[in-house]
């Protein structure tokens, strides 16, 4: 399987679950339905539910055990970004090349679509008819509520918001606001594949710390300079005076960061050995990315 068939299985197998969950007959609640699927469904890259579908080559995981927690990160993924673009956050009026969630359907709306997406994540955890034990469903859980709460995600967003950094926290906060939910994707995909072993866990914590890392700078370096296509509005980071990689540390010294977390990232998988091409795929395609 290389890429493209990754990225194809993602799109069709998600595209199916979504339609499944976000169709779900609640006329009383139409509206809710439409800003949820407009966040979900206007053309997201899928990165997060391809590190979890990886765990089919890589592990042999079956796929259909790998579709409740694809679907569920990128339910998570999405509802950190309509929350992300809010007047009180990044106050952000483009998502994806078309109007954030909270400009399409006013801002009670989009805070209600992420406050829904987000249950919606554990709920098809726990209901996907997928052949996955109590066991496994119940460390899915563990896995997804670390890493957007307390200890992931929200709190990386706190101290986005908060700014003023030096370089080690600014690298916490990263590790936070995005590192932990590409961790999580691929510690999702071990457990759809029942991988225990311990030192093979923290082989792919270590490739996935690098990684996301490496990714929210090469996100901040795309809102920094031109030739990006990302459907974002440019420059606003500079604009909000947040504090970032680019910023604290120059273009220059941030590609070098970029490129040396990768070859980190590509040394901690060498035990996979042919089989661990997926990931480096998948690496490469963000390190080169325009969007
Ligand atoms: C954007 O994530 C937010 C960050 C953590 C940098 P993505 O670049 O994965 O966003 P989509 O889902 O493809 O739009
Ligand atoms: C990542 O940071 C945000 C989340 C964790 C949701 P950014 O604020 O830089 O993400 P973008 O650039 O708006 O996608
Ligand atoms: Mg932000
Ligand atoms: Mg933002
Ligand atoms: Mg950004």
């Amino acid at each position: 399987m290389n890429l493209t068939d990754l990225f194809n299985v993602c799109q069709t197998r998600l595209e199916k679950i979504f339609n499944q969950y976000l169709n779900e007959p609640r006329t009383d609640a139409r509206l809710l339905q439409d800003a949820m699927s407009y966040a979900v469904l206007n053309g997201g890259k899928r990165v997060r539910p391809a590190f979890v579908y990886a765990a089919h080559p890589l592990f042999d995981a079956p796929l259909e055990n790998c579709d409740a927690p694809a679907a569920a990160i990128e339910f998570i993924h999405s509802y950190s970004l309509i929350h992300d673009d809010l007047p009180a956050m990044d106050n952000a009026d483009l998502r994806r090349g078309q109007p954030s969630c909270h400009k399409k359907f006013g801002e009670a709306l989009a805070i209600l679509a992420g406050d829904t997406l987000q249950p919606l994540a554990f709920e098809i955890i726990t209901s996907h008819p997928a052949p996955l034990s109590t066991a496994q469903r119940l460390s899915m859980i563990q896995i997804l509520a670390r890493a957007s709460g307390y200890h992931g995600m929200a709190a990386g967003q706190v101290l986005d918001i908060l700014g003023k950094m030096t370089k080690d926290s600014l690298t916490q906060m990263y590790q936070l606001k995005t590192g932990a939910l590409l961790s999580a994707s691929l510690q999702l995909g071990a457990v759809s594949g029942n991988i225990t072993d311990p030192t093979i866990l923290q082989s792919l914590d270590k490739f996935t710390h690098c990684i996301g890392l490496a990714f929210q700078i090469q996100d901040d370096l795309l809102d920094f300079e031109n030739e990006s296509i990302t459907g974002k509005t440019k420059g606003l980071d500079a604009s909000l005076n947040k504090m970032t990689y680019p910023v604290l540390f120059g273009v220059e010294e941030s590609k070098k960061t970029v490129n040396t977390l990768f070859e980190e990232a590509h040394a901690s998988i060498e035990f996979l050995g042919k089989k661990g091409h997926i990931l480096k795929e998948l690496a490469d395609y963000i390190l080169k990315r325009k969007n």
